[in-house]
C-alpha cells in the first residue's frame, strides 16, 4: 500500500490536487531543485557553470577534489545536475561526453551508497570498498570504468574518467552517525580525485565549512571552492522570463518588476548586482510554480501571483492547504510524519531536513495507521512538499522549515522532546542493525528524561 505510494509517487505527477488536468508541462521545478532533464528551463547560471567546467578541466591531472559551497537553498544542487551534468554530456571537459557520471547523496553509510550508485551507473562488480582502503576504491573505479567502456567501439581511452558528484554533502556529518566511517568516506573520495580515473566534485553547505576543515582532503578542497552567490537582476529576470518563453506562455507587463521587488531585489540596484537573500530562491521557484498553476490561458499573471500568497506567503499557503485537506486524525500524522523527516538541532536555529527510509517511517505508526499515512504521504507529496525517491522520502527543501509558522511551531514549543525521541529513535535503529544485543539495550539508570529546557541524550550503558 504505502510500498505502492512510494513507487508510484517516484514517476512526475502529471494530474494533481493542485494542477488543473490536462494542463501543460510547467517549466518551473517549484521547491525541487532542477534535474539534468529540466536543462532547457534552467537560466542565471552560465557564467558559473563555465567556471566549474574550467575547474574541473584543471583537475584532470589529479588535481583532487572540487567543492561548490553556498547557502543553503542558494542553487547548488540544481548547478550540479542542470548545469555541469548537461556541459559535461556536450563534451565540455575534452572527452567529457562519453564519460560516466555517478551523482549520490552520503545517508548515513557513505562510500557504500556511493559505490552502489557507481555500479548501478556502470554495470561493474560491486567490490567491498566499504572496508575503507582507499587504494581498493580507486582499484574500483578503474574496474568501473573498465565495464563502463566495455561493448563500446574502440578502446579505453587514457583520459576517460567517472565523473562522482557528492551532492549534500553536509549530510557527512548530519546523517553518517560514524567517525570513522565518515573519514573511510572522505579518504575515498581524496584517493579517487588525485587518481587519474575520477573527478570528484561535490556540493556543500556553507554552514558546514567548518566542519569540513577538521579533514585535510576537504581542507584543500576548500581553499578554491566554487562559490555561489545570489544572481544579478539580469540573471534573475532570465530565470522568471526564460522558461515562459520555453513553453509559449507569456508575462503580464509588471509581473516581473514585482517579483523582483518582493524577492527583495532594490529597485535602483544595479542590472550585474543582486541585492536578496539567496536563502529566497526556493520562495520564489515555489512563488512561480504557484503563479503558474493560476495563470489565465497562456499568461502569466499580477492577479495569479497576489493569490499565491507572494513570495514570502506562498509556501506557507501551500502547506497550510495541504494540511488542512487532511481530517483531524490525519492532521495529526501529518504532525509526527513532518517531525521525523527533521534533523532536530540542540542548538535552534540550525535545523535540517532529514531523509527517511519508507520502512524506518512505517516502522514509527501503528499498524492501523497505514491507511492515515498513505493520504498524508499522498497530499503533501501532491503538493511538492515532500519528495519520494524508491525507498526514502524527505522535505522537497529545507526552506519549509522557515517558511511554515506551524512546522516551526511544532519544532520549538517541544524542541527538548523532539531531540529526545530522535535521539532514541536513532539509537533503536543502531540497535537493531547491531543485531539486537540485550546489552546494547538502555537500562534504567542510564536512562533519565531530560530537564526542562536542557535536551540531554541519553546515556547508552558500558
Ligand atoms: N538557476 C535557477 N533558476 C531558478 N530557480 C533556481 C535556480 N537554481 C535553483 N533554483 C531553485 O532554488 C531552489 C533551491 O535550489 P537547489 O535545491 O538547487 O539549492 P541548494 O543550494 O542545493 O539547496 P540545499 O542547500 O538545500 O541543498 C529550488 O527551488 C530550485 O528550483
Ligand atoms: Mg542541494
Amino acid at each position: 500500500m504505502l510500498a505502492d505510494l512510494l513507487a508510484t509517487a517516484e514517476r512526475p505527477v502529471s494530474v494533481s490536487v493542485e494542477e488543473p488536468a490536462g494542463s501543460e508541462v510547467c517549466p518551473y521545478p517549484g521547491l525541487a531543485a532542477f534535474s539534468p532533464d529540466q536543462a532547457q528551463w534552467f537560466f542565471g547560471r552560465d557564467q558559473v557553470t563555465s567556471g566549474l567546467v574550467s575547474q574541473l578541466d584543471e583537475r584532470l591531472a589529479g588535481g583532487g577534489v572540487l567543492a561548490v559551497v553556498a547557502a543553503s537553498g542558494a542553487g547548488k544542487s540544481s548547478l550540479l545536475a542542470a548545469g555541469l551534468i548537461p556541459a559535461l554530456a556536450r563534451g565540455a571537459v575534452p572527452g567529457s561526453r562519453d564519460w560516466p557520471v555517478v551523482v549520490s547523496t552520503p545517508g548515513a553509510h557513505p562510500l557504500a551508497t556511493l559505490a552502489e550508485r557507481v555500479a548501478e551507473r556502470t554495470g561493474a562488480e560491486q567490490a567491498a570498498v566499504v572496508a575503507g582502503d582507499p587504494d581498493r576504491f580507486v582499484a574500483f573505479l578503474t574496474a568501473a570504468l573498465a565495464a563502463h567502456d566495455l561493448g563500446k567501439p574502440g578502446e579505453t581511452s587514457s583520459s576517460a574518467r567517472v565523473v562522482l558528484i557528492v551532492d549534500q554533502f553536509e549530510e557527512t556529518f548530519t546523517e553518517c552517525r560514524g567517525e570513522s566511517e565518515r573519514q573511510a568516506f572522505i579518504a575515498a573520495l581524496g584517493a579517487a580525485a588525485r587518481s587519474a580515473v575520477a573527478l570528484v566534485v561535490l556540493g556543500v553547505r556553507a554552514d558546514f565549512y567548518g566542519q569540513c576543515l577538521a579533514y585535510p582532503v576537504l581542507l584543500s578542497a576548500l581553499a578554491s571552492p566554487v562559490a555561489l552567490g545570489p544572481m544579478s537582476a539580469d540573471q534573475l529576470r532570465e530565470v522568471i522570463t526564460r522558461p515562459a518563453q520555453a513553453e509559449g506562455l507569456s508575462l503580464e507587463p509588471g509581473l516581473v518588476e514585482l517579483l523582483l521587488r518582493d524577492l527583495g531585489v532594490a529597485e535602483d540596484s544595479p542590472a550585474q548586482v543582486a541585492s536578496y537573500d539567496p536563502g529566497a530562491l526556493p520562495l520564489l521557484a515555489h512563488a512561480l510554480r504557484a503563479t503558474w498553476r493560476h495563470r489565465e490561458g497562456q499568461m502569466l499573471t499580477v492577479a495569479g501571483y497576489r493569490r499565491t500568497g507572494g513570495i514570502r506567503q506562498a509556501l506557507a499557503t501551500t502547506a497550510e492547504r495541504a494540511y488542512t485537506r487532511l481530517s483531524p486524525p490525519q492532521r495529526q500524522i501529518a504532525r509526527q510524519v513532518l517531525l521525523r523527516l527533521v534533523n532536530i538541532s540542540d542548538q535552534g536555529g540550525g535545523d535540517t531536513r532529514r531523509r527517511s527510509s519508507q520502512a524506518r517511517l512505517l516502522e514509527t505508526f501503528p499498524p492501523g495507521s497505514a491507511t492515515a499515512l498513505d493520504a498524508v504521504l499522498d497530499v503533501f507529496g501532491r503538493a511538492r512538499l515532500l519528495t519520494f525517491d524508491t525507498a526514502s522520502v524527505e522535505i522537497t527543501h529545507e526552506a519549509l522549515l522557515r517558511a511554515w509558522p506551524r512546522l516551526r511551531q511544532w519544532i520549538d514549543t517541544d524542541r527538548a522532546g523532539n531531540l529526545t525521541r530522535q535521539e532514541l529513535e536513532d539509537a533503536a535503529a543502531v540497535w537493531h542493525r547491531e543485531g539486537r544485543d540485550s546489552a546494547g539495550l538502555y537500562r534504567e539508570a542510564a536512562w533519565k528524561p531530560p530537564a526542562p529546557g536542557s535536551p540531554r541524550p541519553p546515556t547508552r550503558p558500558t
